[in-house]
């Protein structure tokens, strides 16, 4: 077993192929979460599944599960994937990877005739973007149980989607509850989505906890009034405040180095038209650090100082915590077993945190779990120009056929 690959050009055309539903002019993908693009890519993925002679099980929240039997009735799957939904300008990689890399991990094993006592199976999360609904890991959050699928199904998108009538539409409402699903262990390959790997030259990452995540909502409100004749000192100028505020949220960002991470990445002014002082503001906050209690330092600094803006101003001011995903550590047993597959492979690894969310994290609290970073193309994620070589998603994919293997043989 010990010298079983996967079938790098296998896995590279795979992703090739999924990357022509929603590809944009720049060269990513554009699928985002319950869309007819989303049901296309899910369609695909479970043609696919079928072909390698997988059942398939859909839960109510739209996970997407692949079975390969295994030889051990009693035995619980060993289970890796990740997501298909993208962000609005995302990339090839993000997500399918590790869906894909998981499928490859199959076909490698029907090719070979191995037979596993565990059950083999392949997840495709749903939403794990949190773009168009928010917040993000939403179908793992829900089998997770840290989610209420009522809360998740009734969601509405930026869009004015509802995302249960938006998985019906594109037949992924399923029947399964979620969670009512059992799992041995799980793993997930990824591409960093930062520059570190690349940087450091190693084309495995061994993943051995992921950061946190506290995301809020600000609504900021002044007051409308004409851009002429309004003195500048009685405005009540909302975009003004929030400006500062977000020139805030940097400060704390650079204050934090050098491991915290701070974002506002959707700003609605309104009434956005040009000779109006704007009279209200929404905007997102997205706050990342891997030690909790910093993590809860930024945010205390943050909700201070936007405070003191507002008061400065004669502002109203609402802040709202909308999401927190504690640091997870990952499995030390399931770590060295990725630890092991770069081994044995010849792999040069290096440990790393994720910087970013991952369905694994949710999936963490529920059984051993694991990832496995490879690099991309100069850190770039998020972003149409997403790349990453072909050898290194070998790499990463010959680490996950090792890991997996290691928790589903007798
Ligand atoms: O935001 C994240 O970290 C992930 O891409 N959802
Ligand atoms: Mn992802
Ligand atoms: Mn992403």
């Amino acid at each position: 077993m010990q010298n079983l690959k996967i079938d790098s050009q296998r896995l590279w055309d795979s992703l090739m192929e999924m990357a022509k539903i929603g590809a944009t002019p720049k060269g990513g993908n554009a699928r985002l979460a319950g869309t007819e693009l989303d049901g296309q890519g899910r369609d695909l993925f479970v043609k696919w599944a079928k072909d390698a002679g997988c059942s398939i099980t859909v839960d109510q929240v739209g996970n997407i599960f692949a079975r390969r039997p295994g030889t051990d009735p009693d035995r619980l799957p060993v289970m890796s994937g990740s997501h298909l939904d993208t962000q609005p300008t995302g990339g090839r990689f993000d997500g399918v990877y590790g869906v894909l890399g998981a499928l490859e991990v199959v076909r490698t094993l029907n090719d070979a005739g191995v037979e596993t006592a565990a059950p083999i199976e392949v997840a495709v999360w749903t939403n794990e973007e949190g773009s168009r609904f928010s917040p993000a890991m939403m179908g793992s959050g829900t089998f997770a149980g840290v989610f209420g699928l009522d809360e998740v199904l009734a969601k509405t998108a930026v869009d004015g989607g509802v995302l249960g009538e938006d998985l019906k539409n594109i037949g992924y409402a399923g029947e399964q509850i979620p969670g009512d699903h059992p799992v041995g262990a799980y793993f997930e390959a990824h591409i960093e989505q930062g520059p570190i790997l690349e940087a450091e030259g190693k084309p495995v990452g061994i993943v051995t906890a992921a950061q946190g995540q506290r995301w809020l909502e600000v609504e900021v409100t002044g007051q409308e009034a004409h851009a002429g004749p309004t003195p500048m000192p009685i405005r009540k100028d909302a975009l003004v405040a929030s400006a500062r505020m977000v020139d805030l949220l940097n400060q704390i960002g650079m204050q934090f180095q050098p491991n915290g991470r701070t974002t506002c990445g959707y700003f609605q002014a309104s009434p956005n038209s040009r000779n109006v002082i704007p009279g209200h503001v929404f905007f997102t906050v997205d706050i990342r650090h891997p030690d909790d209690a910093v993590l809860s330092q930024m945010d205390a600094a943050f909700k201070a100082g936007a405070e003191e803006i507002a008061a400065a101003m004669g502002i109203t001011l609402e802040v709202r915590d909308f999401w927190y995903s504690p640091p997870t550590p990952f499995d030390a047993d399931c770590v060295n077993a990725v630890r092991a597959g770069a081994a044995a492979n010849g792999h040069p690894s290096m440990d790393i945190v994720s910087g970013a969310g991952h369905d694994a994290i949710y999936m963490a609290r529920l059984c051993p779990s694991a990832m496995i970073f490879v690099p991309c193309e100069d850190g770039i994620s998020h972003n149409e120009v997403e790349n990453a070589k072909p050898e290194d998603l070998a790499a990463g994919c010959d680490v996950l056929l090792h890991a997996m293997l290691d928790r589903a043989m007798a």
